[in-house]
């Protein structure tokens, strides 16, 4: 007997959809998808799209293409409507975006978009969102663990110390300090090594990723869109791991608004970097932001850069007044004078003891000049302690790094 299959073949199920206004704004897409997933996608406009996503049959869909250009700006609130209909069903959002702001991007990644691609798409971007939205969520622990970090034990809270940095002038060196500070207590005890890392909140300049020789990663920008849903996991798997032994949260592959943080958001990264690690060392913005008043509460030291200039000195002052003004926590701020000049130098230490009286701070953290091995090392990628082990910023650093290992250790021994 004949076998009963099926003359007509049933039609594919639709896997995915794109929406747009006008999907013939897009042929590339409609080249990609095609590649991707040969008929089994389709199309939607923003309308349509609504009563389809409530149907049953919208269950099958893996996920969702919302393309758009600047003249959907104008009715962002009913693109945002799209992606959280499709949120609402836990289907995967992308987002393929021609020409829209990174206000209005920042806005839908708010409503629940889980990627997104600029427009014309660039070449296998599609088909990397997909992978990356579709298949399982990958180990993030073992990225640390690949570069011989221990897997850390998840019922275990370590409770960190915060350290931030600030440079209160440009180029003052906080970025340095914060590299090499954060290097020298990840290397300070052997045996029983503290779990160190660094989160680098410079987002528009920052410059950690250059000075540790490390890429910058969509993975930051993904974790910034949707910090609400961080874990000890997502954080992991945005950080990139220096010399096996420094896990780095680099600031954000392309420049983005200080305020595309929220204190919220940055408080939320805090708690998860110190569940996660012994020191947390945050590198700052030189800029005041709005978020700058919830690290220094969730500091325990704020370290905050000057030079023995008058640039700093102006700076200084305004700074101090913003924490009285604002009754902020300003006994945890700690003055460190980078570039100060040799201890026998008798009348700069007269310029420094002038300088601290003139602005009512204690200024007796100094941190030599290094010359020109400081900037080779910053280029080469390398901490000072690998580049130039003796050079004399490496030593001030190192006994920095030292003493705040040891009044940690007590502290941690007496609670
Ligand atoms: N103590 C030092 N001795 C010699 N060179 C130094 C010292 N500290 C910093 N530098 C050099 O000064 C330059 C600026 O340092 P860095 O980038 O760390 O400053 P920053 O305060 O983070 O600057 P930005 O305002 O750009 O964030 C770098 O080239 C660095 O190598
Ligand atoms: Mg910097």
């Amino acid at each position: 007997m004949a076998s009963k299959t099926a003359v007509r073949p049933e039609p594919a199920p639709i896997e995915a959809c794109t929406i747009a206004r006008d999907i013939q704004n897009f042929d590339l897409l409609i080249e990609d998808m095609e590649a991707e997933l040969g008929e089994k996608w389709g199309d939607l406009g923003f309308e349509d799209s609504l009563g389809f996503l409530a149907e049953p049959e919208a269950e099958n869909l893996k996920f969702i293409a919302v393309a758009m250009d600047g003249a959907d700006e104008d009715d962002l609130a009913k693109v945002g409507r799209v992606i959280e209909a499709a949120k609402a069903r836990q289907i995967k959002v992308i987002l393929i975006a021609d020409d829209v702001s990174p206000m209005a991007l920042h806005q839908l990644m708010r409503n629940g978009a889980d990627d997104f691609v600029p427009y014309p798409l660039p070449e296998g971007a599609l088909r990397d969102a997909i992978e990356r939205q579709t298949r399982a969520p990958a180990a993030p622990v073992l990225v640390l663990q690949n570069h011989g970090i221990p897997a850390r034990d998840r019922s275990e809270d370590r409770n960190g110390a915060v350290l931030a940095v600030h440079g209160l002038a440009g180029g003052t060196g906080a970025s340095t300090l914060a590299v090499n500070l954060a290097w020298e207590l990840a290397s300070i005890d052997k045996k029983e090594p503290p779990r160190v890392c660094i989160l680098d909140l410079d987002l528009q300049f920052g410059s950690i990723s250059t000075f540790l020789d490390l890429p910058r990663r969509e993975a930051v920008f993904d974790l910034f869109s949707n910090i609400a849903a961080i874990d000890g996991d997502a954080l992991a798997y945005a950080m990139v791991v220096h010399g096996e032994k420094l896990p780095v949260l680099t600031a954000p592959a392309d420049s983005m608004p200080h305020d595309f943080l929220s204190a919220q958001d940055v408080t939320a990264l805090i708690e998860q970097a110190r569940k996660n690690f012994d020191f947390v060392v945050i590198d700052m913005p030189k800029a005041l932001v709005q978020w700058t008043e919830t690290v220094l509460h969730a500091a325990h030291v704020y370290f905050a850069m000057v030079e023995l200039e008058m640039r700093s000195a102006q700076n200084a002052l305004r700074f101090i007044r913003t924490l009285k003004a604002e009754d902020l926590p300003f006994e945890k701020v700690r003055y460190a004078l980078n570039r100060a000049p040799k201890f026998t130098d008798l009348s700069a230490r007269g310029r420094i003891k002038r300088m601290a009286e003139s602005l009512d701070i204690d200024l007796d953290l100094l941190l030599a000049d290094g010359g020109r091995q400081v900037t080779q090392a910053n280029d080469h990628g390398q901490p000072l302690a690998v580049f130039a082990r003796k050079n004399p910023l490496r030593r001030d650093i190192e006994k920095l790094a030292r003493s705040l290992h040891e009044i940690n250790a007590a502290k941690v021994s007496a609670a």
